[in-house]
C-alpha cells in the first residue's frame, strides 16, 4: 500500500461515474488522505460511510458558477478559481500529492500548485472533444497538463488519445480502466431480483435496462425510438434508471414527451436515480447502452457484464475497449434505433447464445475491470506522480 498522503479534489458531490470511481479509490487509499469537495452532497456521505475523511471547501460556491462550455472565462471565474486554489493550497501543504478527479478540480489544483508546490495528478474521465467542451476549456486543460501536471491517469485509451490529439503530449499518461467489485453483483439473489420486479409492477415479458444519468449524449431517446420499432406482441419493456444530474432537466422532459408520442407509457418506466443498481441489474434480462458520443469509459457496461446480463453497447471510445463484439457483448452503431432494435430481438430470440455471451462477459470483466486489477495500477501512478518510486 502506498505511503503517499493524498489530497483528492473533486468539484461535485453528485454521484456520477467519475465520483463513484473516486469513491473506491479514496476508500482504498484513505489512510492519511483527505477528500476536498467544492460542494456538499451524496458523495460526501458515501465517502464518510467508507471511512474516508472529507472536507467541503468554503470557496466552492462561487466556483459552481463557472460553466464548462463558457467561451471566455470572466473575471468572476478567475477570482473564484484563485480563491479555491488558495484554500486547496493551505490543505495541500499536509499532503504529498494532489489528485484532481475532474476538469474544474484539475484547474484549481494546478493553480494551487503555484502556492503550495505539490505535484498534481489528474484523473481524466472525459474525452476532450470540441463538440462537448469549449476550445478555451480544452486549451487551458492541455496547457496545464503539459506545464503543471506531474502525470495523468486516463480512464481509457480513447480518453488518452483525445488528450494527445489536442496537444497534451508532454505529460506522462497512464491508462487505467475503472475497476469494479465483482462481489457486489453476487450479493443479489434471484429472489431479490424477482421481488424487486414484482414491487415495480413490471410485466412478465423481456425486460431491458438502461442505466445512466439522463443526458442527450447518453442517448436514452434512441432506446425509446428502438422500442417503438419493436412489435407490441413481444411484450418487451424498458426501465430507464438515472436522473438529470448536471442540469439536463429539459432533456428529461423531452424523453417523457417521446414516450407519450409513441404511446409507450405502459412499456417504458422511469425509475429516477437509484442507489440499488446491483439488484436492478440482476432484475433486467438485457442491459443496453446507447451513448451517441464516444463513451469515455462506461462503468454501466462493466456492471452489466459482472451481473451476467447480455449487454448491448454502442461502439466508440472506451466502450469499444471494453467490449469484444459478439464474444463478450453485442456491439451496435451509435444513434441507430434500427440497429438497437435488431440487436434486442437477436438477444431475446437466442437464449443460449445470450447466456453464453453473458458468461463470457462476466469472465472478461473479472479479468480486466476489477478493483484488484486497477488499484495497483492507480497506486503506481500516484507514486510516480508524487516523485516516489513505483
Ligand atoms: N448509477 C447509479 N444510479 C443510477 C444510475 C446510474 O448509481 O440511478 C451509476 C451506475 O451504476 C454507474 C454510474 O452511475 O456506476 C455511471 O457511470 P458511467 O461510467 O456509466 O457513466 P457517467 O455517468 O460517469 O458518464
Ligand atoms: C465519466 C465518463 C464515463 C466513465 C466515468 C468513470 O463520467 O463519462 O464514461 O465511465 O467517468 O471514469
Amino acid at each position: 500500500m502506498t505511503t503517499q498522503r493524498i489530497l483528492f479534489l473533486d468539484h461535485t458531490a453528485v454521484l456520477g461515474g467519475a465520483e463513484l470511481c473516486l469513491l473506491d479509490v479514496a476508500a482504498y487509499f484513505r489512510e492519511g488522505s483527505l477528500v476536498a469537495l467544492m460542494e456538499d452532497g451524496p458523495l460526501r456521505e458515501a465517502l464518510e460511510r467508507r471511512g474516508v475523511r472529507v472536507t467541503v471547501l468554503a470557496s466552492g460556491g462561487s466556483l459552481r458558477q463557472v460553466k464548462r462550455e463558457s467561451a471566455v472565462p470572466g473575471f468572476a471565474a478567475v477570482g473564484a478559481v484563485l480563491n479555491a486554489a488558495r484554500e486547496v493550497a493551505r490543505l495541500a501543504r499536509d499532503y504529498d500529492v494532489v489528485y484532481a478527479n475532474s476538469q474544474k478540480a484539475f484547474v484549481v489544483a494546478c493553480v494551487s500548485a503555484a502556492f503550495a508546490r505539490r505535484p498534481v495528478l489528474w484523473h481524466l474521465h472525459d474525452i476532450l472533444d470540441k463538440r462537448i467542451f469549449s476550445r478555451v476549456n480544452i486549451g487551458v486543460d492541455v496547457f496545464l497538463a503539459n506545464h503543471v501536471a506531474s502525470r495523468v491517469i486516463a480512464n481509457s485509451q480513447a480518453t488518452a488519445s483525445a488528450l494527445r490529439a489536442n496537444g497534451g503530449t508532454r505529460v506522462p499518461v497512464d491508462v487505467v480502466y475503472n475497476g469494479l467489485d465483482p462481489a457486489v453483483a453476487d450479493t443479489v439473489t434471484a429472489a431479490d431480483a424477482a421481488s424487486m420486479r414484482a414491487s415495480l409492477g413490471l410485466g412478465k415479458g423481456p425486460l431491458l435496462g438502461l442505466f445512466g444519468r439522463l443526458a442527450p449524449w447518453k442517448g436514452q431517446h434512441v432506446a425509446i425510438q428502438a422500442l417503438a420499432l419493436i412489435d407490441v406482441d413481444t411484450d418487451v419493456e424498458l426501465v430507464i434508471v438515472g436522473d438529470a444530474l448536471f442540469g439536463e432537466e429539459s432533456y428529461a422532459a423531452e424523453l417523457r414527451a417521446l414516450v407519450a408520442k409513441y404511446e409507450l407509457a405502459k412499456r417504458v418506466h422511469f425509475l429516477g436515480f437509484r442507489n440499488d443498481v446491483p439488484v436492478l441489474m440482476r432484475m433486467v434480462d438485457v442491459l443496453i447502452h446507447t451513448s451517441t458520443a464516444p463513451e469515455p469509459f462506461g462503468r454501466v457496461i462493466v456492471e452489466g457484464m459482472l451481473a451476467e446480463r447480455p449487454v448491448i453497447a454502442t461502439a466508440g471510445g472506451g466502450a469499444s475497449e471494453i467490449v469484444r463484439p459478439g464474444v463478450t457483448a453485442w456491439q451496435i452503431q451509435p444513434n441507430s434505433p434500427v440497429d438497437l432494435a435488431t440487436a434486442i430481438l437477436d438477444v431475446i430470440d437466442d437464449h443460449s447464445r445470450a447466456r453464453e455471451i453473458a458468461l463470457a462477459g462476466r469472465a472478461d470483466a473479472i479479468a480486466r475491470f476489477t478493483l484488484s486489477v486497477t488499484l495497483p495500477q492507480t497506486e503506481r501512478s500516484i507514486a510516480l506522480a508524487a516523485g516516489g518510486r513505483a
